[in-house]
């Protein structure tokens, strides 16, 4: 699926959308390039998940991980500085995963493996903006119908 951001309202939309079809337990590779608007859609979502208007929603590029209060609770995690698999690993995302989290990771095409298998990929694309959305197993799949349907009610458009 391909949906145009040409607003920052459009990506709070898909933010959105994938708050709504997301479950405990759903991993989201962010991917794209440093100004894409990664954190921002992680921003968005996590408003959707209820998260307070006094929590900030940061880069986690210099802590890593970050934990925020969401329902489901969202791990949001920036994997850009790390160097290797194992330093990856280290994070626990795979842990914190099993136990119901939701996890949010950008630039974690880098290191796959360590957020385990069936994974949603958002990657957002530049000039003009968009964000090219691939399952990559049966969870992830189902997760990817659930946010094409919230989409089309959010009035996002598909991208060429
Ligand atoms: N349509 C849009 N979607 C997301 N961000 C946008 C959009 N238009 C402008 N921006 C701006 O681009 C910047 C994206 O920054 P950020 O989310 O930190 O990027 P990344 O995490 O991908 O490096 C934000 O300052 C945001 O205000
Ligand atoms: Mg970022």
């Amino acid at each position: 699926m391909i949906l145009s951001l040409p607003t920052r309202r459009a990506t709070r939309h898909l933010g959105r959308a994938l708050a709504q079809a997301l479950a405990p337990g759903d991993a989201i590779i962010l991917s794209g390039p440093l100004g894409a608007g990664k954190t921002f859609l992680v921003r968005g979502l996590c408003r959707a998940l209820g998260l307070p208007e006094h929590e900030p929603v940061l880069s986690p590029t210099f802590t890593l991980v970050r934990e925020l209060p969401t329902t489901p609770r969202v791990v949001h995690a920036d994997l850009y500085r790390l160097g290797n698999l194992e330093e990856a690993e280290q994070l626990g995302l795979l842990e914190q995963r099993d136990a119901g989290a939701v996890l949010l990771a950008e630039w974690a095409e880098r290191f796959p493996e360590a957020l385990g298998p069936d994974c949603l990929t958002v990657r957002i694309e530049l000039g003009p903006r968009r964000a090219l959305l691939a399952g990559s197993g049966p969870r992830s799949l189902q997760l990817l119908a659930r946010v094409a349907e919230a989409a089309l009610q959010l009035r996002l458009s598909a991208a060429p």
